[in-house]
């Protein structure tokens, strides 16, 4: 977030000036107005760099990962997710990769048939 410190006058006005039917595209289309999180809708100034815990529910058919599409596998997802959290906590979670397979696998498990026949009708990528 220290990145876009400096930037905040200027996305908060941005941010102001847009009317909230059309604050979608802004956050789909500038990046460090979708980094703010939360903050683009409510503005409250605690909600930057907030944003919801997504669902793990057919996750294997949801790539790109993360709130900016910027992780491409659940593999790499969950890898990325052991080393931020664990970070975060300031405790480490130490997994083998055989451990980090079951993760990946379990998640895969959470896939419903019917949302990969829907992810097949519209052509999503199965990893
Ligand atoms: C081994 C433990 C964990 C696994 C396997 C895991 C897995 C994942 C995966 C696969 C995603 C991507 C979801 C998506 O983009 O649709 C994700 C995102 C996320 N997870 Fe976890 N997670 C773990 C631990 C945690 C913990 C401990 C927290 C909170 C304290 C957390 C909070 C979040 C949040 C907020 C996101 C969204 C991040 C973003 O959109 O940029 N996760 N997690």
């Amino acid at each position: 977030m220290n990145r876009l410190t400096a930037r905040l006058p200027v996305l908060s006005m941005r941010i102001a000036r847009t009317q909230a039917a059309e604050l979608d595209d802004l956050i789909t289309s500038d990046p460090e107005v979708a980094a703010l999180g939360r903050f683009v809708t409510t503005r409250n100034p605690r909600d930057i760099g907030k944003f919801r815990t997504p669902t793990l529910r057919n996750v294997a058919l949801t790539a790109p990962y993360m709130h900016d599409g910027s992780i491409p596998t659940l593999r790499q997802a969950v890898d990325f997710e052991i080393y931020y959290r664990s970070l975060r906590s300031q405790r480490p979670l130490i997994l083998t990769p055989r451990e980090r397979l079951d993760l990946v696998s379990f998640l895969d498990s959470l896939t419903s048939p019917a949302a990969i026949d829907f992810a097949k009708m519209v052509q999503f990528k199965l990893e």
